[in-house]
C-alpha cells in the first residue's frame, strides 16, 4: 500500500500501535489485543485495489469515487481470506468503517453488532488521521483530537473506547499520540 500511496507511510503501524494500547487499556486478553493489532496493520490493504487517482486525490471525493473507495474493507477480506488468519481478524478488518449509529459501511451495523476490535480501530484510525499531516491541512494537536472524539462519542465512536483513550492520554501523555 505504501508503494502506491507514500502519503499513508506509517499509517498502518501507527493505527496498530494505538489499537493495541486501547485494547490493553480496555482489559482485552493478550490474544484479543494481538488480533486487534494485526487488524490495525492490515485494515487498509483493500485499498491496493483502488486507483491512484482516488487514493492521491487532494480535494473531496465525488459521490461515485467515495462509493468506489467504500469497497476497500470487502476487498481486504478477499485479499486476506487465503492467508490463513483467524476469522476474528477478518471480521475486525471488514467492519472498521462501521459507525455505532449504523451509518457506517459496508453493512451499516450498529454498536453491539460491530466487533469490538473494529470499534477500537475506528478510534485508532481517527487518532492517526487527525495527528498526521494531510495534503490539505497540517497535523492537529491532541487537544483537538480529544475534542473530536468526545463530540462524536456515541453516534460514530464507541463511548467505552473513547473513555479508554481519555484514560491513556491522562496516564501516558500526548507524546504517545504523535504520528511516527
Ligand atoms: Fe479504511
Amino acid at each position: 500500500m505504501e508503494l502506491k500511496d507514500s502519503y499513508t507511510s506509517g499509517h498502518s503501524e501507527n493505527v496498530a500501535r494505538y489499537a493495541a494500547a486501547l485494547a490493553r487499556e480496555m482489559g482485552l486478553s493478550t490474544n484479543e489485543s494481538d488480533e486487534v493489532e494485526i487488524g490495525g496493520i492490515l485494515h487498509d490493504i483493500g485499498k491496493i485495489g483502488s486507483s491512484e487517482d482516488i487514493l492521491l486525490k487532494e480535494g473531496r471525493l465525488t459521490e461515485k469515487e467515495f462509493e468506489t473507495m467504500k469497497a476497500h474493507p470487502k476487498n481486504a477480506v478477499k485479499i486476506l481470506s487465503p492467508v490463513g488468519l483467524s476469522e476474528n481478524i477478518l471480521k475486525i478488518v471488514l467492519h472498521h468503517h462501521e459507525h455505532c449509529d449504523g451509518k457506517g459501511y459496508p453493512d451499516g451495523l450498529s454498536r453491539e453488532q460491530i466487533p469490538l476490535g473494529s470499534r477500537i480501530l475506528m478510534v485508532a484510525d481517527t487518532i492517526d488521521a487527525m495527528t498526521s499531516d494531510r495534503p490539505y491541512r497540517q497535523a492537529q494537536p491532541v487537544t483537538k483530537l480529544a475534542g473530536e472524539l468526545k463530540k462524536y462519542s456515541g453516534p460514530q465512536f464507541d463511548p467505552d473506547v473513547v473513555s479508554a483513550f481519555e484514560r491513556l492520554l491522562e496516564k501516558i501523555g500526548p507524546d504517545f499520540f504523535r504520528h511516527q
